[in-house]
């Protein structure tokens, strides 16, 4: 049997600001799926947020980009927009439902979508990730070291069912081309690739002695969609562990250094990203509530969820960050969101301006003067003679 891991995540609305989610809003999500379930339509599925963005994850037998599928991800999505987030005037209710009429796949549409169709191995170690305030190409840096970084993952190098390394599709969001590349033979070129992580973004990992999926991120540049900056996008990211694929351990380990990613405050600041518990789980009612975002937005944060597979069953999840161990690595987090914020409006804390999801740039140019500056270089003393008297600095007079 064939087991599709689905997952789609949307901001509907904020609670408050762009801080968190409304717990109302993940349990009518989680009432949807369940009535799904019911149908038969999905196997199993739980709801989770990180930040102000929900995740929906579903698991059954469709394939991946199922109309039915995403279909019911659209409408739960819509349904708890009104019923929930217009009700309690939510913070951008329905932010990314980009567009009215569903037409079969909700790609294009606004939600984040990683799938994953995979053949159940015997036992199917699967992690689920959810990031906020920071894009897709955040996930780039941790793939390279699960999947490429002997440094990171040992069993690159101790085990034999992992030595013949991995296969990497990455996605240049700007020219839409695909470029597949080898880890390790063709790493240099892969780096040269996946550094620059607002175009380039690793969107799936195979493992190549077989070509089994080993990984999936959601690829779904919003301000590319919208044509216009509608809000970083948020990413969401499935990986199997074990058995030939990275241990969890291993997994895991690439999110223990926080490095730097593209987000934060108004989607245009680098911070470090820090990985988070869930507040609580509840495997009952399949909710589990997770990060806030409130200093400074952000910083970016990541939860991780791990699961057994069995027959398309969700077994857990289990709060993988909840480990004293990642406690180091959140209070490094916290000192670099200290050391990099007192860099206020500079570069590199604030991204440059083609990656700032605002930009007042035009504005300030169309209120202030500028000369040409060779013409300055000539007339430097009567040019600053007139910006002082317009000042109001100075008289109006010689003072050579
Ligand atoms: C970043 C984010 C927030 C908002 C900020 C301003 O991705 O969601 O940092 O950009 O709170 O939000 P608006 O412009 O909606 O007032
Ligand atoms: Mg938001
Ligand atoms: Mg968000």
């Amino acid at each position: 049997m064939k087991t599709t891991i689905s997952i789609i995540k949307a901001d509907i609305g904020g609670w408050p600001g762009h801080a968190w989610v409304h717990p109302k809003m993940l349990e009518l999500a989680a009432e949807r799926l369940r009535e799904a379930q019911r149908r038969g339509l999905i196997i199993d599925y739980f709801v989770y947020n990180v930040g102000d963005d929900i995740s929906l994850l579903m698991t059954h037998t469709k394939g991946e980009n199922h109309p039915e599928i995403h279909g019911l991800a659209w409408e739960t999505f819509k349904e708890v927009t009104e019923k929930i987030a217009k009700k309690f005037k939510l913070y951008g209710a329905g932010q990314d439902l980009l567009k009215d009429t569903f037409s079969g796949n909700i790609r294009g549409m606004g939600p984040q979508v990683a799938e994953m169709e995979i053949e159940e191995r015997p036992s199917e170690p699967v992690i689920t990730f959810a990031a906020d305030k920071t894009e897709p190409g955040a996930f780039n840096l941790p793939m390279y070291k699960m999947f490429a970084d002997p440094f990171n993952t040992a069993g690159l190098v101790i085990d034999p069912a992992m030595h013949e390394g991995f296969l990497y599709e990455v996605l240049d969001v700007y020219e839409h081309k695909v470029y597949l590349l080898k880890a390790p033979e063709d790493i240099y070129s892969l780096l040269g690739l996946i550094g620059t992580t607002g175009r380039y973004i690793v969107r799936r990992v195979y493992r190549r002695s077989d070509g089994a999926p080993a990984a999936a991120v959601s690829v779904e540049r919003l301000n590319l969609i919208a044509g216009k900056y509608v809000g970083k996008d948020d990413p969401v990211a499935i990986v199997r562990a074990q058995h030939g694929m990275p241990a969890v351990g291993e997994v895991l380990e690439a999110f223990a250094y926080p490095h730097l990613v593209h987000g934060w405050m108004r989607g245009s600041h680098a911070g470090p990203l820090m990985p988070m518990k869930f507040y609580s789980i509840d495997a009952e009612k399949r909710i589990a509530v997770g990060a806030r975002m409130t200093r400074f937005d952000g910083p970016p944060k990541i939860g991780a969820l791990g699961w057994q597979l069995h027959d398309g069953y969700l077994e857990g999840p289990v709060d993988l960050f909840d480990d004293p161990a990642f406690d180091y690595t959140r209070q490094l987090a916290a000192m670099i969101t200290d050391y990099i914020r007192r860099m206020g409006p500079f570069q590199p804390h604030r991204l440059p301006p083609e990656e700032m999801e605002y930009t007042s740039l035009p504005k300030i140019l169309a209120k202030i003067q500028s000369f040409s500056a060779d013409d300055y270089e000539k007339n430097r003393q009567a040019y600053i003679k007139r910006a002082l008297a317009s000042a109001g600095l100075v008289e109006a007079q010689s003072h050579d």
